[in-house]
């Protein structure tokens, strides 16, 4: 069976994206992305690859559309979910987002790794979806100060679905 994880940083009300991007900038949660996800496959939609330019060096780049004549380089490129699941038999496979995206792999997902940052944006335009926290148990939570070169507190939160 495929294994779903979904991981992702958003706001205090679920916020993950403004205008194409993410509206905060965490070096240690970028830092906690790149450790988890490193030599796996990671699963985005294409406006959420749009904003990245280019695949995620040392993983497998997946990306969603529906422009049957839409291709990068370096990129396998998938046309609707069933095909993701088709094509993930067996494999432990990271959804990086964006919202569309998440919405659509919740449901199929067995395991969320959450940024939960402490701020508010203003203006926010995606957001990810409600998981319904009885569907889920916390396993860990670890919290991290605001600083210097961090402008919100944030905690990393793991979480897989209940049996
Ligand atoms: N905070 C975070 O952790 C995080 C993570 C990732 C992204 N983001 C943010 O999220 C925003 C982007 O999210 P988004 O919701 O706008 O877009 P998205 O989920 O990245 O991509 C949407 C695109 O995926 C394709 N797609 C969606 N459903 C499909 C289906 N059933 N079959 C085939 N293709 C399908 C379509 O591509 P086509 O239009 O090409 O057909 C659609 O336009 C950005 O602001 C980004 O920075 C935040």
């Amino acid at each position: 069976m495929s294994q779903f994880a979904l991981i992702v940083a958003h706001d205090r009300r679920r916020a993950i994206g403004r205008d194409g991007r993410m509206p905060w900038h965490l070096p240690d949660d970028l830092r906690h992305f790149r450790a988890l996800t490193l030599g796996g496959v990671v699963l985005m939609g294409r406006r959420t690859f749009d904003s990245l330019g280019k695949p995620l060096a040392g993983r497998e780049n997946w990306v969603l559309t529906r422009d049957p004549a839409w291709s990068a380089p370096g990129v396998r490129v998938l046309h609707a979910w069933e095909d993701v699941r088709g094509a993930a038999a067996q494999a432990q496979l990271w959804v990086i987002g964006g919202g569309e995206v998440y919405r659509l792999a919740l449901a199929d997902a067995t395991r969320i790794e959450s940024t939960e940052i402490d701020t508010e944006v203003a203006g926010a335009d995606t957001w990810f979806p409600a998981i319904g926290t009885s569907a889920w148990v916390e396993l860990a939570r670890e919290a991290h100060a605001a600083d210097a070169r961090h402008a919100h507190a944030f905690e990393f939160v793991s979480r897989m679905r209940r049996a």
